[in-house]
């Protein structure tokens, strides 16, 4: 499949597609950042914040599907190996055991934010390429990623 059976310019989708798979890598990494914050954290938010984590984990697997299907949809395949992930990613994995509470979320938000300003970057390529589709998706996974941003920058009383 090319992405002219869907009326959309190989050459223009290809730099879609890249951006794509870069920022599946870089979901997947953070991904298990947050999983690891679910299970380690501790202390008297643990509660709050281990339900916090598990939340956007959860959305964070949703969206990780959501790219993969539509870089399949664009006709090419999906970065599917941890070796492409941890090579490509520019979020980078932390070690979470014994890690403070707010360092935690402090990582969370500083993830939230270069994935922000990859997906600020890939509405451009995608308005660029004419390519709705790509563009009103990640566009929904900016708008979470803001959203969040305040919450966690509220939590830790960041303005
Ligand atoms: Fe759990």
């Amino acid at each position: 499949m090319n992405a002219e059976e869907i009326s959309l310019e190989e050459v223009k989708v290809k730099p879609v597609v890249d951006h794509l798979n870069d920022l599946l890598a870089n979901y997947h990494i953070h991904y298990q950042k947050l999983r690891g914050c679910h299970w380690n954290v501790k202390g008297p938010s643990f509660f709050t914040l281990h339900l916090k984590f598990e939340e956007l984990y959860t959305a964070a697997l949703l969206t990780i599907d959501e790219l993969a299907e539509r870089i399949l949809s664009l006709g090419k395949p999906p970065y599917s190996t941890f070796d492409d992930y941890i090579k490509t990613s520019a979020i980078k994995e932390i070690q979470t055991i014994g890690l403070k509470d707010t360092l935690m979320v402090k990582a969370i938000i500083d993830d939230l934010a270069a994935l922000i300003a990859k997906e600020r970057e890939i509405l451009d390529i995608t308005a660029a390429a004419g390519d709705d589709g790509t563009n009103d998706m990640v566009n929904r996974f900016m708008q979470f990623n803001e959203k969040n941003t305040w919450m966690l920058r509220s939590f830790v009383n960041e303005d």
